[in-house]
């Protein structure tokens, strides 16, 4: 983002330029209509490099609008907006046309607490259904949808070049609007469950992870991918951005490392603009052995990458979710049923798995009343994913000193044909295992709105077994 650049440049400029619009129109019909909804004038600027010194005064209620038009040194063209004729507190609208897609953002560095748009608030809106919009809420200082620093450059926004859009200040809502965009405000989350926030999901390369990570951009979350596995983390990471551009970020680590962690809350508050809303514990494996020969290693490694490395996220991520801006805030911690009820050959995982159930627990005690933070642990039953294949399937993880762990469930049949449901999932009332899939939307469900007086819980995913 060039707000530094472009007031720079408008000042220097600011006594040779001629008058507004001088720049070539286009006659394809797009363009910007901005509307002053507050009880108080606003100076505008329209600048390019070769235009700026004309301050067009916007009197309560009235509206300026142009026609989408070019820079003749091919940079974009910023629209200034204040509350003096001095400059102080400016709104930013910038845009590029290139070819067919007008590039757009909104920055508002002064955005302070004291700044009448932030008081007011304002909002982006287009006539297009597959146009980005942008809102920011009356008194949020902390406004997701502009820029707040000048180096901050995730809100860039891709439309159609015949797209017009309608930039509201003060908290009126446009009134034009085409039918798709009149029916999508009529749904109650027509950006997704998630628009403006920000999930850390830990074990993201695969299996439930990755499905949860697919998901939750899908309902227009910010997603950080984090797996140890830095191919299949960015595989996730660029399958997700391919169909929703800038969504994801690949974070590889390892969660027992404690740099990682601090690097990895770094990274996500980077890409949030500042904020993070939603962590899922999901990283871990297995690392089975009876009781009377489970080594030192093996117990301390499951408790390491089930109790340790989530306090360890939750612990450095603590400043994002201990604040007071009203936004939904919740936390996930990943268990399993054998935590719950103990499983021949797990004591090492049962007790890792038993151990989130407490932390979440705490976590919605110490985080719940001032900061309306929701702790919930899910604890999935079978799932198929590398943890429950057989384990002659041959799946391995390798822990930091370089030891080989075999994953999975020895003898268990790989073969569907060879599985007869009645017999093989007797115990599980829909007598078939549950999908990576279904498991990541028992993730999103629990982090959604929908569940907003969910707290505190250990919901168990099995299909209705061991109920
Ligand atoms: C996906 O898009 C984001 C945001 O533009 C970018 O930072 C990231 O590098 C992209 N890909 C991956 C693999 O993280």
């Amino acid at each position: 983002m060039q707000f530094t650049t472009v007031l720079g440049l408008f000042t220097a400029l600011g006594g040779l330029t001629s008058a507004l619009p001088h720049a070539i129109q286009r006659r394809d019909g797009g363009g910007v209509g901005i509307t002053n909804n507050m009880q108080k004038d606003i100076y505008l600027w329209s600048v390019s490099d070769t235009t700026g010194d004309n301050m067009i005064t916007l009197n309560a209620g009235g509206t300026y609008s142009e026609s989408w038009r070019t820079n003749p040194n091919g940079g974009g063209i910023s629209i200034k907006m204040a509350m003096q004729p001095e400059q102080t507190d400016v709104l930013q609208y910038e845009y590029t046309l290139q070819g067919d897609t007008i590039f757009w953002d909104l920055s508002c560095i002064d955005m302070g607490t004291g700044s009448a748009f932030t008081t007011a608030g304002f909002d982006v809106s287009s006539n297009e259904g597959s146009c980005p919009s942008a809102s920011c809420a009356p008194g949020d200082s902390q406004c997701a949808d502009a820029y707040l620093i000048p180096t901050d450059d995730h809100a860039t926004h891709g439309c159609p070049s015949g797209t017009q859009m309608s930039l509201n200040i003060g908290s009126a809502r446009p009134v034009r609007m085409d039918r798709l965009a009149q029916v999508s405000s009529h749904l109650n989350f027509p950006r997704g469950l998630f628009a403006g926030q920000t999930a850390i999901i830990t074990g993201a390369g695969q299996g439930i992870g990755a499905e949860a990570a697919r998901l939750f951009a899908n309902e227009g979350a910010k997603v950080v991918v984090a797996d140890i596995d830095e191919q299949k983390a960015t595989t996730v990471a660029n399958a997700i951005n391919s169909s929703a551009p800038n969504r994801a970020l690949a974070v590889a680590g390892d969660v027992m490392n404690a740099a990682y962690i601090d690097e990895l809350v770094k990274r996500a508050a980077e890409f949030g603009g500042g904020k993070i809303h939603i962590i899922v514990n999901n990283a871990g494996f297995t690392w089975d052995g009876v009781i009377h020969k489970i080594t030192d290693k093996q117990w301390e490694t499951m408790l390491a990458v089930h109790n340790t490395a989530p306090f360890k996220l939750v612990r450095a991520a603590a400043p994002y979710f201990r604040v007071k801006d009203k936004e939904p805030r919740t936390i996930i911690q990943i268990s399993s049923t054998s935590g719950i009820h103990g499983n021949a050959g797990q004591a090492n995982y049962a007790v890792g798995k038993a151990g989130v159930v407490g932390l979440t627990k705490t976590i919605a005690k110490e985080w719940g009343p001032q900061f309306g933070v929701r702790s919930n642990t899910i604890a999935f039953g079978y799932i198929t994913t590398r943890l429950t294949a057989a384990k002659e399937a041959g799946a391995t993880i390798t822990t930091a000193d370089g030891t080989k762990v075999a994953l999975g469930i020895p003898g268990r049949s790989t073969q569907k044909e060879e599985v007869n449901p009645e017999v093989a999932y007797a115990d599980i009332p829909l007598r078939r295992p549950g999908t990576p899939e279904e498991a990541a939307k028992a993730i999103v469900a629990v982090a959604s709105p929908w569940f907003s007086y969910v707290n505190g819980e250990t919901i168990r995913v099995t299909g209705g077994r061991n109920t």
